[in-house]
Parts: C-alpha cells; sequence; structure tokens
C-alpha cells in the first residue's frame, strides 16, 4: 500500500440533489467529510438520508452537483473518466449495498476479477480474501449458492482485491448475525491497522460504538457525534442563525 502524509479522502461542498416527477430531492447539501488513515469511521443516520448518495460520489461512482472529492490529493472528479477510473481502482474499495456480484461466476473469480495483475495472482490473492473473511470452503460457489451474510463478506473480499488506500462499505454488517458482525468489525479494525481510512454506514449501534469517529448525517450533511453519546442520541442540531 502507498503511503503518504495527505488524508486518503476528502470531500468538500459535496452536493447531489435528484429530480424524479418534478420534485427535487436535495440528497446530499455541502457535505464535508474527511477520512484518516489508520482510522474507522461510522456514517450513521435514517433510512433516505443521503448516506449511499454520499457515499457514491465520494467512492467516484455518481458525480456531484458541486464539491469536490480529493483522494490522495487529486481532484477525482476533475479528471477524464478514464483517470478517475484508474484512481479509482488503485486506491477505493468499495462494499455495496446489495453486493452487486456477478451471478454467472464464482465467489473466488468475482473476488478476482478487478485485480490489475496477473489473473494466476489474481486468483490465489483472491483465496487469501476469501479465507480472511471466513469464506475459504466456499470459494467455488456461485452468488445463489451463498447466503446474503456470505455474499457480503465476497463483496468485502472483492473491494480488497487491490489493496486500497480507502475502504467505504454501505451497510457491510446489516446482513450479519451478532457473532459474524463481531468478527467483521475486528476485520475492519485491522484493515485500519494496517493503515487504511475505513468508511462504513451503518444502522447498528455496536459498529457505531467500536469506531474511531462517528458521523450522523443531518440535514444532507455528515455532522460529528461526540464519542461519548450513544449513537442513537437524538441527532445534532446545526444551531440556529440569529
Ligand atoms: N436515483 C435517484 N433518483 C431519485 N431519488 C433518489 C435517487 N437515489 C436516491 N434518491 C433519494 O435520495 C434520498 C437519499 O437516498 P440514499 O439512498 O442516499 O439514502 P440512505 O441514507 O442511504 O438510506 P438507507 O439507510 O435506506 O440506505 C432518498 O430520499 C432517495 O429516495
Ligand atoms: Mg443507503
Amino acid at each position: 500500500m502507498e503511503h503518504s502524509t495527505m488524508p486518503p479522502l476528502q470531500a468538500r461542498g459535496i452536493s447531489k440533489s435528484f429530480t424524479l416527477h418534478q420534485r427535487r430531492i436535495d440528497a446530499v447539501r455541502e457535505a464535508n467529510l474527511s477520512l484518516a488513515a489508520g482510522e474507522v469511521t461510522a456514517l450513521v443516520g435514517r433510512s433516505g438520508s443521503g448516506k449511499t448518495t454520499l457515499l457514491q460520489v465520494i467512492g467516484l461512482l455518481t458525480p456531484p452537483d458541486a464539491g469536490e472529492v480529493l483522494i490522495a490529493g487529486n481532484d477525482a472528479w476533475s479528471l477524464s473518466g478514464d483517470a478517475r477510473a484508474d484512481l479509482r481502482a488503485r486506491t477505493l474499495g468499495f462494499v455495496f449495498q446489495s453486493f452487486n456480484l456477478l451471478p454467472q461466476h464464482s465467489a473466488v473469480l468475482n473476488v478476482a476479477l478487478p485485480f490489475r495483475g496477473p489473473r494466476r495472482v489474481g486468483l490465489q490473492r483472491a483465496g487469501q480474501l476469501l479465507e480472511r473473511v471466513g469464506l475459504a470452503d466456499r470459494a467455488t460457489h456461485h452468488p445463489s449458492q451463498l447466503s446474503a451474510g456470505e455474499q457480503q463478506r465476497v463483496a468485502l473480499a472483492r473491494a480488497l482485491v487491490n489493496d486500497p488506500q480507502a475502504l467505504l462499505a454501505d451497510e457491510p454488517t446489516g446482513n450479519l448475525d451478532a457473532a459474524n458482525e463481531e468478527q467483521l468489525l475486528d476485520l475492519f479494525r485491522e484493515l485500519a491497522a494496517e493503515g487504511r481510512a475505513v468508511l462504513l454506514i451503518t444502522h447498528s449501534d455496536t459498529v457505531a460504538a467500536r469506531a474511531d469517529r462517528v458521523f450522523r448525517m443531518v440535514d444532507g450533511a455528515p455532522t460529528p457525534v461526540p464519542s461519548a453519546a450513544a449513537p442513537d442520541a437524538d441527532p445534532i442540531l446545526p444551531v440556529e442563525q440569529s
């Protein structure tokens, strides 16, 4: 993994709205977020508060209406499509809320496909990552032959195949029981300890409680939650402008 003193990912002034049936939804509003290497950051907030939308913008999948995403100092959304795809593949690992595994391929091939290097090395690395997420004995299963929690772990292994500096995961423990959730949390802590920035979107108090920093989506932007407060405490409201 490449190391640098710059934060691996910084988002500034991100806004993103959708218009559907002549109704405008401001999903993300002037959001700022900086991810630090070595830390697990949790993003919480009610359903529909814009968490996935923000993750897709900082994960370079959905263009913002305004704002910038700096990845290792590069203004990612001002790059050409090819340069951005290359930067994304080199630096970011993304776990989708809905997994997005390819149904026609086995677990190990799903993990190996995005690998940037020789296929043989990719398959070897995919096998090691499946072992790391506790699925060594499911490598030849296809997604339809895996439980939801297992598919989620395959998606995590795939996100790690290029050794990303930042791991962005949308509800990565949403389909897991308490024991598996604990195990995956240990893994996220390990991945951060190796020098990565880890961002987890979560509805789980257990996950948020073990993060280094917690943000709650308020009015379309992440707002720091003081570490002493329970993650399900009342949302922090912005100070009224007088
Ligand atoms: N492509 C789209 N077109 C129109 N509206 C959208 C689109 N994507 C998201 N939205 C709307 O934007 C808002 C934010 O959605 P988003 O998926 O970011 O929420 P979320 O915080 O991830 O919710 P959840 O916890 O349920 O996953 C929602 O009101 C949603 O209906
Ligand atoms: Mg979501």
